[in-house]
């Protein structure tokens, strides 16, 4: 399977999630492998930071032929996670063309609504060309019991994708786990993060099925 992480709007947790998904399908014993496509690349310096063992590989292919390198790169790897880059275009529609599920982080704030129309344009366009691309919505940074949280669904209800049922709230140990190159579920296995963490591998599973 290959997730790509996408939205052209900067800090909504593609990196977060595609760091903590990817050690997540990797704990059930598969082969990992983390494509950081960002040129920022902050998937390679959460890597950087790791003193632990690595649980998944990671490479840098800040490129817009993500598309056409990946059969070769990919060989021999169960999932692959791609972290795409906010803005530069060519990159992220390469990142699209490569997917066959792109799970689309947005923050329960009306600019994330309203700037998630951009990446749901390049699905859209990508589709013509790969008419079985998968895309979903994934509600990252919630915060728990306050309306714009249950609203954000409602509004993302106007984009032709589903919103994945579970969702990610804001939590510091987040930001904690990736100064030390971690997941989640390395920092506390049976906490909160990293049940919800979890649930949305689960969830984007069943779905990319
Ligand atoms: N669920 C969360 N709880 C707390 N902090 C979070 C959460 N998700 C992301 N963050 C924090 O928000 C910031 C942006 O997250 P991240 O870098 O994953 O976003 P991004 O979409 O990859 O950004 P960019 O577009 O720059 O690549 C980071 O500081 C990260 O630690
Ligand atoms: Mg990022």
């Amino acid at each position: 399977m290959i997730i790509g992480l996408l939205n052209q709007k900067g800090g909504v947790g593609k990196t977060t999630l595609s760091v903590n998904l990817a050690a997540s399908l990797s704990r059930t014993g598969a082969r990992v492998l983390l494509i950081d496509a960002d040129p920022q690349g902050s998937a390679l310096d959460w890597a950087a930071a790791r003193q632990a063992e690595p649980i998944f590989s990671v490479v840098g292919l800040p490129r817009a032929t993500v598309h056409k390198e990946i059969g070769q790169i990919g060989q021999g790897y169960d999932h692959i996670v791609i972290d795409g880059p906010p803005r530069v275009t060519d990159l992220a529609r390469s990142a699209i063309m490569a997917a066959d599920v792109v799970l689309i982080p947005v923050q329960p704030s009306p600019y994330d609504i309203w700037a998630a129309e951009e990446v749901v344009k390049l699905i859209e366009e990508a589709r013509v060309y790969k008419e079985i691309l998968k895309a979903a919505f994934v509600v990252n940074r919630k915060i728990a019991n306050t309306a714009i949280g249950r609203d954000v669904r409602e509004a993302l209800a106007a984009y032709p994708f589903q919103v994945l049922a579970s969702s990610v709230t804001q939590r510091v140990v987040f930001a904690e786990a990736a100064a030390q190159g971690l997941a989640v579920h390395e920092i506390d296995q049976n906490g909160s993060a990293a049940s919800e963490i979890e649930a949305v591998a689960a969830e984007l599973m069943e779905f990319a099925r």
